[in-house]
């Protein structure tokens, strides 16, 4: 009697740990993207986010700005390292609201 029940709380537990963490992406964390941002700047400088001339106007167009840059990389960034790269950027340079 004791394996089936273990073996079934297993499941559930298998079963609940996928339905929490699998399609959600937790919100953008700044910290954890200037680190994973680190690789953009092979290219450019920060600079760049500041500049008066930058062309990033929303956060809509920051977000697809940055997912794009980061399909680039192979492997290319998760959804959360986009997430992440996006908060930090908003938060150091663009101040999006
Ligand atoms: C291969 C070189 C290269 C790499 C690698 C690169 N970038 Fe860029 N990036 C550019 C160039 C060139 C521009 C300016 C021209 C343009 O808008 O496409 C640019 C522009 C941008 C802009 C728009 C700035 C503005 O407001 O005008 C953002 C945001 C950006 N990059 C983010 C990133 C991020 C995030 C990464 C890393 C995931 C990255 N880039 C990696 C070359 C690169």
């Amino acid at each position: 009697m004791k394996r089936p029940t273990l073996v079934l709380l297993a499941g559930v537990v298998a079963l609940l740990a996928g339905c929490t963490d699998t399609p959600s992406v937790n919100k953008g964390d700044p910290l954890r993207g200037e680190t994973v941002h680190k690789v953009c700047l092979d290219c450019h400088g920060t600079e760049l986010y500041a500049s008066p001339q930058r062309k990033i106007k929303t956060l809509k167009s920051l977000r697809s700005e940055v997912a794009r840059w980061g399909d680039y990389y192979s492997p290319a960034f998760t959804a959360q390292d986009d997430e992440d790269v996006v908060a930090y950027l908003n938060s150091a340079f663009y101040k999006f609201r």
